[in-house]
């Protein structure tokens, strides 16, 4: 039995720990932290969890897996210093927070996996990316793969590819949620009642979505299939073209990588 401490558990961390008792793990192998008394009272009814001090997380969890905002990181890394050892396994999902920031804070030989989770972990459908810190082995990265699995698909890429991975999974569901909500107002704008387009464009996005996860035909054959010669879609696809679209996706997420690289310099000696 291993037992995971999620400290932290807003969003990220409650997704964490209810698809880990989804996955079979039984309550008394999960704890968490909260600040709040209120918040830690909520989660402790809804799911049968424990909500503990950081010394009790480190000395009863084999995995702390930190899962509080970027901000908020240094108090954790205060309280966890004194309490850790090699023991322990620190998954860090924090957002542009470098393994070596751990390194340098805590005590020498605790092995890091840094984590790029994304928000469809609510629903179980989350893409993870991990990478090893310096201290980190093969079997930690194992066990890392085998509780991220429990809420969606997981990956390993080398640490300095998590910028570009945040840019692209990290913030990629936002992408989707500002086009479809883009084209609710296209079926707005064409006389279809607000109700009447949510569900048209939000199930083509599920259908959209189920056929590029389950045929792994390329997006270019599954568009080429519904464009018919001097038909509707190439004409709405001339104006996507002419409107740069294209060309702003590759800005856009190029930005977005920019800037997880200046979150993390900030965390450099
Ligand atoms: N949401 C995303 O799309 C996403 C995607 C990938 C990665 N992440 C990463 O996941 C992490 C969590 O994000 P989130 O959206 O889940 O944030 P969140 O909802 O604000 O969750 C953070 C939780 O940690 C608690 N907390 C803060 N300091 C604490 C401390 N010292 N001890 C115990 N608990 C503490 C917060 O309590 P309070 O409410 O009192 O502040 C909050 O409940 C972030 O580092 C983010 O970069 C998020």
């Amino acid at each position: 039995m291993t037992t995971i401490a999620v400290l932290g558990a807003g969003k990220i961390g409650e997704a964490l720990l209810s698809g880990l008792l989804s996955g079979g793990r039984k309550p008394e192998e999960l704890l968490f932290t909260e600040r709040y008394e209120v918040r830690a009272a909520e989660l402790t009814k809804q799911y049968g969890l424990r909500a503990v001090d950081v010394p009790t997380a480190a000395a009863e969890a084999e995995v702390l897996v930190v899962a509080v905002k970027p901000q908020d990181i240094d108090p954790v890394l205060a309280d966890l210093a004194p309490v850790v050892n090699d023991r322990n396994l620190v998954v860090s999902l924090c957002a542009g927070l470098p393994t070596s920031l751990y390194e340098r804070k805590l005590p020498d030989s605790v092995p890091v996996v840094r984590v790029m989770p994304n928000t469809p972990m609510l629903v179980g459908k989350a893409m993870s990316v991990i990478s090893p810190g310096k201290h980190a082995k093969p079997e930690h990265l194992d066990l890392v793969e085998e509780l991220l699995s429990t809420v969606g698909e997981v990956i390993r890429l080398p640490e300095p590819q998590q910028d570009a991975v945040t840019a692209l999974s990290g913030s990629g569901p936002a992408y989707f949620f500002y086009l479809v909500e883009a084209m609710i107002d296209a079926g707005i704008l064409l006389g279809l009642p607000r109700n009447i387009s949510e569900k048209l464009i939000i199930q083509s996005a599920v259908g959209a979505a189920t056929m590029l996860a389950e045929t792994g035909t390329h997006p270019v054959i599954l568009r080429e299939a519904v464009t018919s010669p001097a038909g509707t879609t190439i004409m709405a696809i001339r104006e996507l073209e002419k409107h740069g679209v294209r060309a702003a996706l590759l800005a856009a997420i190029e930005a977005a990588r920019d800037r997880s690289q200046e979150l993390g310099k900030a965390h450099e000696d």
